[in-house]
């Protein structure tokens, strides 16, 4: 059962970010942004987009039920609920962010395959956690133990924190959707800092941001493929993959916290 919450006072405030996925507005509450997850998909840093509708709601949805598990499993994130207009809408807890992309992986994919000689799906045990820079106009370039120290974005107390909590991240996730027959090859974190200093994982947890793999599909077969990589391989059926991993999800049971319809929008 969802618990509303009384944000009768919340109301849309302005439009603070417009990114490739999301826009993110202030609310009345200083405490929160509200965040609407859009039906545009990009590859190849925004060369290549389109829209896709349906798409949004459904990162919306999935992701407000796997922050909702770390969150049960003792895990900060910015999720606070989701809102009642359009499925499409979260409420979060604003962050000063990290320019970081945290990838971690269960197995070997992507750009892995194209940067070292490894099979593909080869597990990979522990996870890889590697670092990229969170700039689009550099392409998020790979970062180095080195060049973090560089780039004086976190320090090396934080970094390992940070490190900690992907990777906790990452095996509640992998163990919770294996229970629902899909495989969490790997997937990209975003992390930030409250007003306090206290860190918490962000963004957004959806098949843009992961590859999952169907368990009950032939390792050679594209139906496998529930992720981005459907848009990315040209091979189509995205919003029914999305729809299916929602599907799978809801059989976790997990209940997002859901602000009622008091919200002005
Ligand atoms: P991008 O900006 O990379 O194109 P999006 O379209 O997903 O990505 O835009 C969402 C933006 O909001 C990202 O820049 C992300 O880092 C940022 N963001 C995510 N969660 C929060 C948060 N809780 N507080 C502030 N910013 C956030
Ligand atoms: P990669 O294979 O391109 O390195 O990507 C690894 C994972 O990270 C994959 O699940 C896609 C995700 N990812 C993003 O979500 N955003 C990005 O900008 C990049 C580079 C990867």
């Amino acid at each position: 059962m969802c618990s509303p919450i009384d944000v009768s006072a919340l109301s849309l405030g302005p439009l603070l970010h417009e990114g490739k996925a999301k826009k993110v507005y202030a609310t009345g509450d200083p405490q929160l942004y509200a965040v609407e997850f859009k039906d545009t998909i990009t590859a190849s840093n925004g060369q290549f987009q389109t829209q896709l509708p349906g798409k949004g709601a459904l990162n919306c949805q999935i992701s407000a039920q796997l922050f909702t598990l770390l969150e049960q499993s003792g895990l900060s994130t910015h999720f606070r609920g989701l809102l009642g207009k359009g499925n499409r809408w979260m409420v979060v807890k604003p962050l000063r962010m990290i320019p970081l992309e945290v990838v971690l992986r269960n197995r070997a994919a992507g750009s892995l395959l194209r940067q070292l000689p490894m099979a593909a799906g080869q597990q990979l045990k522990p996870p890889l956690l590697d670092l990229y820079l969170k700039d689009d106009t550099m392409g998020d370039p790979f970062l180095s133990q080195a060049r973090l120290a560089i780039l004086n974005i976190i320090t090396a107390d934080e970094h390992i924190q940070l490190a900690a909590m992907a990777r906790e991240a990452n095996s509640t996730l992998h163990q919770a959707l294996n229970r629902v027959d899909m495989d969490l090859v790997d997937l990209k974190l975003e992390f930030g800092w409250d007003s306090s200093g206290k860190l918490h994982l962000a963004d957004e947890l959806s098949p843009d941001n992961c590859r999952l793999w169907d368990q009950g599909q032939n390792s050679d077969s594209p139906e496998r493929i529930l992720d981005k990589d459907r848009f990315r391989q040209g091979l189509g059926g995205l919003v029914h993959a999305y729809k299916e991993v929602n599907q799978r999800i809801q059989g976790l049971g997990f209940q997002p916290q859901h602000y009622g319809s008091m919200v002005t929008l």
